[in-house]
């Protein structure tokens, strides 16, 4: 009985996945045959991630002085702790920047300082937030490598100016709040443990809890199916559009607000981004 259920998943994957991409058929195939579809990968690539040719890229971009104002970031970016401090920085993200008046994810404070500082022009570097093959993306590469220097450091937020507070209970608010078309809430898919959706695990992202800690702990990762790095704006934004939500805006309190939320229910957890995932 349990090999017959185990062949009709597999079938009923292959089905499914033909119908979509070729890429997306080879994945919906693997995950029916092991409950932790990268393991295949992790096997091939061993210890090594892809994610590193973006680490190494954005330690490029990090320390070499760019944009119309020809200086580097490393000489001007804070990003919480200090001017140019990035170990840790990613651990106790998103908190509030005096200077800009907000509270700040990993990527909208790299983007303030690449306008403000360097002098970039916005919309461009917005228009390639998502890399795709040649067209690499400046801010995912930024983010692999800060994030990568947070390994080791468990999560912990200041959580102590009052628009911290609020962007976290309007974070949880947000996670709760149903809408659309399918009346779905990220509580709907994140709000209990052993979910799944056809084949892929649905962490309980609703309290804080050992997998809450995992799932953040591992965002940007490299995307096995995309072969490209991603962020928690990404991430975020890819569950909208699963929920039929409008598209979330890059950048918007919405993501920072929600990203909060995550963050605090990972507190504790040691960072060990870049992951690597699905
Ligand atoms: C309709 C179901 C659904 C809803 C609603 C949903 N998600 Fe997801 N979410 C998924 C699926 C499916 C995945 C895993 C995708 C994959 O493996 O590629 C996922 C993955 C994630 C991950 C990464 C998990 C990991 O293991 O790395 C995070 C974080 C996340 N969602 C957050 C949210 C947030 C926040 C919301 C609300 C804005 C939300 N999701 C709403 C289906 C949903």
């Amino acid at each position: 009985m349990r090999a017959k259920t185990k062949q009709h998943m597999f079938w009923l994957a292959i089905v499914v996945g033909a119908a979509s991409s070729f890429t997306a058929s080879l994945v919906w195939a693997q995950s029916a045959t092991s409950s932790d579809p990268v393991s295949q990968y992790r096997a091939m690539f061993g210890d090594d991630n892809p994610a590193d040719l973006w680490v190494m890229r954005g330690k490029d971009l990090w320390q070499k002085p760019r944009g119309p104002k020809n200086v580097a970031l490393a000489k001007t970016c804070d990003l919480g702790m200090g001017t140019g401090v990035i170990k840790g920085a990613y651990a106790h993200m998103p908190r509030y920047f005096a200077d800009t008046n907000k509270v700040q994810d990993l990527e909208t404070r790299l983007l303030t300082c690449m306008v403000r500082d360097q002098g970039l022009d916005k919309a461009a570097i917005l228009k390639n937030r998502f890399g795709d093959g040649d067209r690499k993306s400046d801010l995912e590469a930024l983010s692999a490598y800060v994030v990568g220097a947070s390994k080791g450091v468990p999560i912990s937020l200041p959580m102590s100016h009052p628009q911290e507070k609020r962007a976290y209970a309007m974070g949880k608010a947000l996670f709760y709040y149903r809408a659309g078309t399918h009346d779905f809430s990220c509580a709907s898919c994140h709000g209990q443990s052993g979910k799944r959706i056809r084949l892929q695990q649905l962490p309980d992202l609703a309290t804080a809890n050992p997998e809450a800690q995992k799932t953040y702990t591992t965002w940007p990762a490299y995307r096995v199916s995309q072969g490209e790095v991603r962020t928690m704006e990404w991430r975020l934004g890819s569950c909208f559009r699963q929920m039929r939500f409008p598209k979330l805006k890059y950048g918007s309190e919405v993501a920072i607000d929600l990203t909060m939320f995550l963050a605090k229910n990972a507190e504790g957890g040691k960072m060990a981004a870049p992951g690597l995932k699905r």
